[in-house]
């Protein structure tokens, strides 16, 4: 049944710190290969045309809510689909590379600013589709990748393990790296309102790398970008995930840009993120991806301390980062399981 307003659904309330009747639950990369599904789709179609082909980037998006139980869809798609419009042709091996990199003005300059229905109408057909085949089940959450991550991408030409190319650009180059977060904003400002119109409820910012700067160059080469772009997409009918991974010390800063819910980490108790963060904003996280490993009763034991942590209100459990490959899936589904029974007994005691 479709729903009247986006409230009835328990990861809409949560993320606007309403009561729920139990803690909602979603997985960052919960469609992926550590689904024999997944697997099956994929051994057909490479990763890019799997995320081009609407009808089966709707169809992976699917599968975890059907095998899971999970309280949210998230788009199936990659963070750097907007870089690709951009004009920087991508391919996966499995992880991004990209065919050549920026390194100065002119570079920045070549860069188209896409037009999402023009450049990349399979994102928002997928949505669409989405949107009517959920039908009130789920919510489904949109997604973009923060300004800082998109950027390391298309200096570093891919992942890296210092980001010396990035950060010698950023402090030498200063002009440089600023007209280039100028340009990915507006890139992701314009990406991110197409995805909400065309049926999402809630977006996510993912700054999957943010958290390799200190809090002052966060502050200064980061934080105005991510929050420009969360200024320009939020109203009151969308709920909007902040995700920095990697440096708990930022918390503060992150709250800052003001989104309504903050992504957790594990690398901090999630108590202490929340007393950071404040209570007018949600927080979501932060089981260890690596616990998914443990026996079942301690993976409980786990999500139970999280639970308890986080209180009733204004949480939502996820992992602290995505899913790893070779997570078994029945520990994925006992997890879910086990947030919604926990958390169901503790909020029937308040
Ligand atoms: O969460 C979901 O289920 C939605 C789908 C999703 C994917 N990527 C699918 C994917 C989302 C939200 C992303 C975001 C993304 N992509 C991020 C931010 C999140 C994070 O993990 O920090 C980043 C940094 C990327 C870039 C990217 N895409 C990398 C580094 C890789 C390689 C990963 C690896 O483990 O090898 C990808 C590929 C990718 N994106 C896969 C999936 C399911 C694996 C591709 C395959 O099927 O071979």
């Amino acid at each position: 049944m479709p729903k009247a307003s986006p409230l009835d659904y328990r990861f809409i309330r949560a993320c606007r710190g309403e009561e729920t009747d139990a803690t909602p639950i979603w997985i960052m990369r919960q469609a992926g290969r550590y689904l024999p599904e997944y697997r099956a789709i994929r051994e057909k179609v490479s990763f890019l045309e799997l995320c081009k082909t609407p009808e089966l980037a709707a169809e992976v998006t699917m599968q975890p809510l059907n095998i899971l139980g999970v309280d949210a869809a998230i788009l199936f798609s990659d963070i750097l689909i907007p870089v690709e419009a951009m004009g920087m042709p991508l391919d996966f091996d499995p992880g991004p590379k990209l065919e050549f990199t920026i390194g100065n003005q002119a570079d920045v300059e070549r860069l188209k600013n896409p037009d999402p229905e023009e450049d990349m109408p399979f994102v928002l057909e997928t949505i669409r589709i989405l949107a009517n085949e959920l039908d009130g089940r789920v919510p489904l959450i949109g997604f973009s990748g923060a300004p800082f991550t998109m950027a390391s991408y298309m200096i570093e030409g891919g992942s890296s393990s210092n980001f010396l190319k990035l950060k010698s650009l950023m402090f030498q180059e200063p002009k440089v790296w600023h007209a280039l977060m100028e340009k990915v904003s507006d890139t992701l400002i314009l990406y991110l309102q197409a995805q909400k119109k065309a049926g999402a409820l809630a977006l996510q910012l993912f700054d999957s790398w943010g958290g390799i700067l200190s809090p002052r160059d966060y502050k200064e080469f980061a934080l105005p970008y991510s929050q420009k772009v969360i200024e320009a997409i939020n109203d009151v009918d969308i709920s909007i995930i902040h995700f920095v991974q990697g440096n708990p010390a930022l918390l503060p800063l992150v709250a800052s840009a003001g989104s309504d819910v903050i992504g957790v980490d594990w690398r901090i108790e999630i108590d202490e993120a929340r007393s950071l963060v404040g209570d007018d904003q949600a927080v979501q996280g932060n089981l260890d991806p690596c616990a998914l490993f443990l026996p079942p009763e301690k993976i409980e034991e786990r999500a139970r301390d999280i639970l308890e942590r986080a209180g009733t209100r204004g949480h939502i459990f996820n992992l602290g980062h995505g899913i790893l490959p070779s997570t078994p899936v029945e520990h994925a589904k006992a997890l879910v399981d086990s947030v919604h029974r926990i958390s169901a007994a503790m909020n029937f005691k308040f």
